[in-house]
């Protein structure tokens, strides 16, 4: 028997979070901030996906910070890469993308016996959970941990279970914790906590471990190796903790619930979604996963990952396209799932604070996305229908083994890929390539069903297209160069030139210690005054001198890893090996143009927030030596009058010629200055602020001694870059006065071309379009003159063919068929009883015009006679019994068809 679930004294996850965070700033941990869901500089990383990521390069020693223990509340997302919790969402009452981490490390300090004695007191003594209901795994050589569990702990034998390497694959059973294919790892210990027997599913190590009674809620990870691109293990510098709660897991114990949906978080943003949907029933599994997804999709886009069709694009536009579908499957046609962000900001805006100013411009991002989906949703969806049905009548049997292995789970823990049930792959393909619907959608739909998708015949079927969506979903992972040395210094705040040795040498990304003229390489230095690409400047270019006259022209400076930096480029003459002595000299006049265009944009940045309002948020920005461009959120274009107000804003700033003043202190204190921080950066414990002009933002890159060293801030572009976001581009500096100088010369072109002074320009082109105007409309004028002129010789032609009735029946010079149709009429007009007829050739073919005057109406019908005019021509027309037009092709006919009209005429109104 177990003990009865604990009452709880912890209503809310806030509460939770605190209790937290509080335990282990008493034990001397030092309380972090979560980091963006897009990890800083990490190319190996899709997203955020532990509390540890923003650790990583602590643990691999090549970052240090004032601290050897810290605790923080991360937010995470566990949707692409390594870590894909996307499928499983809306099937177990565990499973989330976006959920929130409660983590502790150690860097170096304690180790194995401090973190578990902490998570048992915590778990027990302060949030008061039933020692009888919590299990522990660990890695299945681990007796440190099974001793400190069972004789330290005093927790029974029965309830450690040791699991790891039992299929020969060492390191990719559980107990042992990889953050992605490559970096920090160790073997683990997990706590789990039973739900109780009403609950299906087996404690850890069972057959039965993937129901919800039994669930992992603490990881204790002993991380101890850097794992290598070959599978090689690494040892860290030192031992390290790093551990990881789910919040959501913890919080439903302790508010007495089963499912993480049903704790307090997820009930009010359940109702939310109920209340979007008008969905009646408070239990569907869609609301759940429509909750789930829009945190995510509220955490991505503030984070500045905006739907799209590659990388982290695509995994955002399949959460929320997952979303739609599910809303749909409740009744939902219109767009819904925008407006639950303003729920979530105000669920989690406290804990998250940026995210209650960006409700507006997240809004919009999700709504344009929807409706962009709610397009091909219905179609698609029909097609699947009926691709579902087809191929039930002859459904393919499969290998049932092949479902081994997955980690899709049901709710009573049972495997899914055992259905027999299998949608085509091209089917799959040609719903992602021409309906948009992501293949894990089209996965869920057929799972709903009991089906599964021909994954291998979808791939096929992908391959085969070389198209845009082929490279869909797919993740660049920019390796980089394998470097392993000492860290570097950059030194280029301070100096352009340095001189200092070199550590390494690449040629074509492989490492030599000797490179050759002539050879594309890359060179990492001891000291470096060259800055390296990051917060949106570029990286510095210029030159590495030999002692002997060996010249390498660096034209790219990139951050390697945490003070790493990487110079890429040429060597132009000589020789260079590993250990040379060497000066750096950086570009400096690029280096200036730069810094300029850098320090406006943070001035652009502030004034773009004064005169639009403080949703502006940055969403990105490149800074080089030609312009800098500044991406930010806004749903409308910038007008003149607001562009003229922000650069009058930035250069009333510049003119003040303040002086630029770097400051370094922690996080918490840069918060209390009010300093902006951007999106994408990754903050250490200490942070740059830079108060630059009205501008205080937090920044590690290259600035401007004084604002007047801008010179002149000129904007000269703006875009729409996505739903919601807004690019505008400024030149500073001499740029700024080039941009001048360059309209000034089309200003004086076009003034030398119309004989004026610039100043007269204006009045000389107003004057001109005003004659073009009445040029325009005497020519008209004459047109008209001219045609009655033509039509009244062309009347001198009409005959009699019966008494009263006069017949025009002529060819005309080359006419477009509106003019021989408006010449027909004008001529029936004047003929007042009577009929026209009037054949032209355009382009080597046979145009026939015939009109009617009404008295004659009821005897000819126009359209008659057209036809059996064209008919000898080799053609054929109608048309209405007043104005009929005709084609044919045999030119050679007209007189004899023109002749023949008069019979034809005659005949009906004889
Ligand atoms: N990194 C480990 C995990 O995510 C512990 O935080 O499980």
């Amino acid at each position: 028997m177990t003990s009865p679930i604990p009452p709880s004294g912890f209503a809310s996850v806030a509460q939770i979070r605190k209790t937290f965070l509080d335990f282990f700033a008493e034990r001397g941990h030092t309380v972090v901030e979560s980091s963006p869901l897009v990890p800083g500089n990490d190319p190996t990383l899709m997203f955020t996906n532990s509390g540890m990521v923003q650790f990583k390069d602590v643990f691999l020693g090549t970052d240090r910070r004032g601290y050897v223990r810290a605790a923080s509340v991360q937010a995470c997302l566990r949707a692409g890469g390594k870590h894909n919790d996307l499928e499983n969402v809306g099937y177990t009452a565990r499973h989330h993308t976006f959920f929130e981490m409660l983590g502790n490390w150690s860097f170096g300090d304690y180790f194995k016996r401090e973190a578990l004695q902490w998570a048992w007191e915590l778990l027990t003594k302060v949030y008061g959970l039933p020692a009888d209901r919590l299990w522990a795994t660990v890695y299945i050589d681990d007796d440190d941990a099974y001793d400190i569990w069972t004789t330290t702990i005093g927790l029974p034998a029965n309830r450690v279970v040791r699991i790891g390497d039992n299929k020969g694959a060492k390191y990719a059973s559980d107990n042992f914790w990889m953050m992605a294919d490559t970096g920090p790892c160790g073997p683990c210990s997990e706590i789990f906590y039973d739900h109780g027997p009403g609950i299906p599913g087996g404690p850890p190590g069972s057959a039965e471990q993937d129901g919800d009674r039994f669930i992992e809620i603490w990881n204790n990870v002993f991380m101890q190796f850097d794992m290598q691109p070959d599978g090689s293990l690494l040892p860290l510098p030192a031992p390290c903790v790093d551990t990881g709660m789910g919040l959501e897991r913890l919080a439903a114990i302790l508010q007495q619930v089963h499912s993480n949906y049903e704790i307090d978080l997820f009930r009010t943003l359940i109702d939310a979604a109920q209340r979007v949907t008008q969905c009646p029933d408070a239990h569907n599994d869609s609301l759940k996963v429509i909750a789930d997804h829009i945190r995510a999709a509220v955490f991505l886009v503030k984070d500045g990952v905006l739907p799209g069709n590659e990388g982290r694009g695509y995994v955002q536009r399949r959460i929320i396209r997952r979303a739609i579908r599910h809303g749909y499957k409740l009744g939902c046609r219109e767009p819904f799932f925008h407006r639950l962000v303003a729920d979530v900001a105000a669920l989690m805006g406290d804990a998250y604070p940026p995210l209650s100013s960006q409700v507006d411009s997240i809004t919009d991002v999700l709504r344009s996305e929807e409706e962009r989906f709610l397009e091909t949703l219905e179609v698609g969806l029909r097609i699947l229908d009926e691709a579902l049905v087809e191929n039930d009548a002859g459904s393919e049997v499969i290998d049932k083994d092949k479902g081994k292995g997955s980690d899709k789970v049901n709710k009573d823990g049972t495997n899914t890929d055992s259905t027999d049930k299998v949608l085509r792959g091209e089917v799959a393909f040609r719903l992602h390539d021409t309906f948009g619907f992501p293949l894990d959608l089209t996965a869920d739909v057929c799972r709903e069903r009991g089906w599964r998708v021909d994954e291998a015949g979808f791939a096929v079927a992908m391959d085969k297209q070389k198209s845009q969506a082929r490279a869909a979903g797919k993740f660049r992972m920019d390796k980089g160069l394998d470097y392993d040395g000492a860290p570097n210094a950059f030194v280029g705040y301070e100096r352009l030139t340095t001189d200092t040795t070199i550590l390494a040498l690449y040629a074509d990304d492989a490492p030599v210690d000797v490179l050759e003229a002539g050879v594309q390489g890359a060179v990492i230095l001891a000291q470096t005054p060259f800055y390296g690409e990051s917060g949106g400047q570029v990286g510095d270019a210029g030159t590495i001198l030999g002692a002997t006259g060996a010249m390498f022209d660096v034209a790219d400076t990139q951050k390697l890893r945490a003070e790493v930096w990487v110079h890429r480029g040429k060597l132009a003459v000589g020789t260079l090996r590993v250990g040379d002595a060497v000066t750096a000299h950086v570009d400096a006049l690029r280096r200036a143009a730069t810094e300029r265009n850098h320090s406006a944009t943070h001035l652009l940045h502030k004034a773009l927030r004064e005169v639009l309002g403080v949703h502006v948020q940055q969403k990105g920005s490149l800074v080089d030596a030609q312009r800098t461009r500044f991406d930010f959120a806004h749903h409308a274009p910038v007008s003149e009058d607001e562009v003229r107000e922000i650069e009058a804003r930035v250069n009333a700033d510049i003119l003040a010629n303040t002086s630029t003043s770097i400051r370094m202190m922690d996080l918490a204190s840069a918060r209390q200055t009010g300093a902006m921080m951007l999106f994408g950066e990754k903050y250490g414990d200490t942070v740059r602020v830079l108060d630059i002009g009205a501008s205080c933002e937090l920044c590690g890159g290259t600035h401007v001694r004084r604002t007047g060293d801008i010179g002149l801030c000129k904007v000269v572009a703006q875009s729409s870059v996505a739903s919601g976001v807004r690019r505008i581009e400024a030149v500073t500096g001499t740029n700024a006065l080039e941009h001048v100088q360059q309209q000034e010369d089309t200003l004086h072109a076009a003034a030398a071309v119309l004989k004026v002074p610039v100043s007269g320009l204006e009045e000389r082109v107003t004057t001109l379009l005003d004659r073009i105007k009445s040029l325009d409309k005497e020519i008209s004028a004459l047109q008209g003159r001219l045609q009655a002129s033509a039509a009244q010789g062309l009347l001198a032609q009409a005959r009699d063919v019966a008494p009263g009735v006069r017949l025009l029946a002529v060819q005309v010079h080359e006419a477009d068929a509106k003019a021989l149709r408006d010449t027909a009429r004008q001529l029936a007009e004047q003929l007042r009883t009577g009929v026209v007829v009037l054949a032209t050739v355009l382009q080597n073919k046979v145009q026939l015009a015939a009109c009617v005057t009404p008295d004659l109406l009821p005897k000819v019908h126009a359209g008659q006679l057209v036809a059996f005019l064209a008919a000898q021509l080799g053609g054929k027309g109608g048309g209405k019994p007043d104005l009929a037009m005709a084609g044919g092709t045999d030119i050679t006919r007209i007189d004899p068809a023109l002749h023949s009209a008069a019979q034809w005429v005659a005949q009906r109104v004889g």
